[in-house]
């Protein structure tokens, strides 16, 4: 087990060592809360394996390691003296399959996939250093994102608030620091007294697992909810704001992100509560009109049937197990980027706000 870092900044997913020999290292999130191990992936299906399994999730981390596992293909390419670009592509081709609802995972490869080819003229090794800045430039930029929508977010919280979560959208799920946790943890910078009321996140306990801890290891007040208590906690008048992450966000600003967002999203409504989406640029797909054609991804019915090794059904039972769903814009009160905050949510002020 490696020792958890005292600082507050967490190394979610990073590279040791140089191009031609260096390795992906990650948190393997599948053993918090309990474990805090730090593993090596050494190839390229190692790494597929681990965003595959959520060794390493939420969107911008996934991009990031998938980046970093793209080196690895090309690594092996230098040492074997196969093609350099011919390994790289094969990689990043390889690692598109791991998850298909995150965008940012395909928009990182994009990126090495475009350095690859623009560096293609170099020597193979220059190649393979030019494809690792790359990456660590993904992962840099992230860094920098997350503190720009922590300190737009922080802003649109009031000093005493109670805010909801679902998920984790914190400093795991991406570089560090996260989007919606962003946003908590830049307002208890600023003194304000924000109680966080943390989704557990049925069915793999990302809230319970990961954004309890995470905000409990910076003294941020939280208490940790079912699913299925949201609604009795906003009646009680517990809750002034909604903040989550997000996996992709189409161009009018319908927002996919983990299975039961939606349905926080209704009751914010329902209560008049104001519901907002923190993410950097990088999770926007603006080729997709609206969310009805994000690819969900379904997911082993086994993580309902007998989540973390108990059986809780019946033998044989029929599962559904959609892993995400799409909020529609008209849901969503602003969505909180590194440029600033988009509000009204509508494909004029997102493309005037990215720039596209
Ligand atoms: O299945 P997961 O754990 O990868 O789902 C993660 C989420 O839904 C997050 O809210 C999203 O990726 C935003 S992360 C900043």
């Amino acid at each position: 087990m490696s020792a958890e870092p005292a600082e507050a900044t967490l190394e979610t997913v990073g590279w040791v060592g140089n191009a031609s020999d260096g390795f992906v290292q990650l948190i393997d999130q599948t053993r918090l809360p309990t474990e805090f191990t730090r593993i090596e992936c050494h190839d390229v299906s190692s790494v597929w394996e681990a965003i595959r399994v959520l060794r390493v999730r939420g969107a911008p981390a996934i991009g990031i390691a998938a980046a970093y596992g793209a080196v690895l293909g090309g690594q092996r390419a230098l040492n074997d003296g196969a093609d350099m670009l011919a390994g790289l592509r094969a990689a990043s081709a390889h690692l598109r399959t791991s998850r298909p609802t995150a965008v940012n995972l395909f928009w990182a490869l994009d990126r090495i996939d475009r350095t690859a080819v623009d560096a293609s003229g170099l020597a193979p090794g220059a190649l393979l250093d030019r494809v690792l800045s790359e990456a660590h430039a993904i992962a840099r930029e992230d860094r920098a994102m997350c503190r720009s929508i922590g300190r737009f977010g922080a802003d649109l919280a009031p000093h005493g608030a109670g805010v909801l979560t679902h998920c984790n959208a914190g400093g795991l799920a991406t570089a560090d620091y996260g989007t919606a946790l962003a946003v908590i943890f830049s307002a208890h910078e600023q003194g304000k007294a924000v109680h966080v009321y943390a989704d557990e996140t049925r069915p793999l306990l990302q809230g319970a697992r990961l954004t309890a801890w995470e905000l409990q290891r910076r003294g941020v007040p939280v208490t940790l909810i079912c699913d299925n208590m949201a609604a009795q906690v906003m009646k009680e008048g517990k809750v002034q704001l909604v903040v989550v992450g997000a996996d992709r966000i189409a161009a009018n600003g319908d927002t996919a992100n983990k299975i039961g967002t939606y349905g926080v999203a209704l009751l914010a409504r329902a209560h008049d509560i104001p519901f907002y989406v923190a993410a950097p640029s990088s999770t926007f797909d603006l080729s997709l009109a609206d969310g009805s054609a994000v690819p969900i991804e379904q997911r082993d019915p086994r993580e309902i049937t007998a989540g973390f090794g108990r059986q809780t059904a019946p033998e044989g039972i029929e599962v559904y197990n959609p892993a995400f769903d799409v909020t529609p814009a008209s849901l969503i009160t602003a969505i909180i980027t590194e440029r600033g905050v988009i509000h009204p949510v509508n494909e004029t002020a997102i493309r005037a706000k990215l720039g596209t």
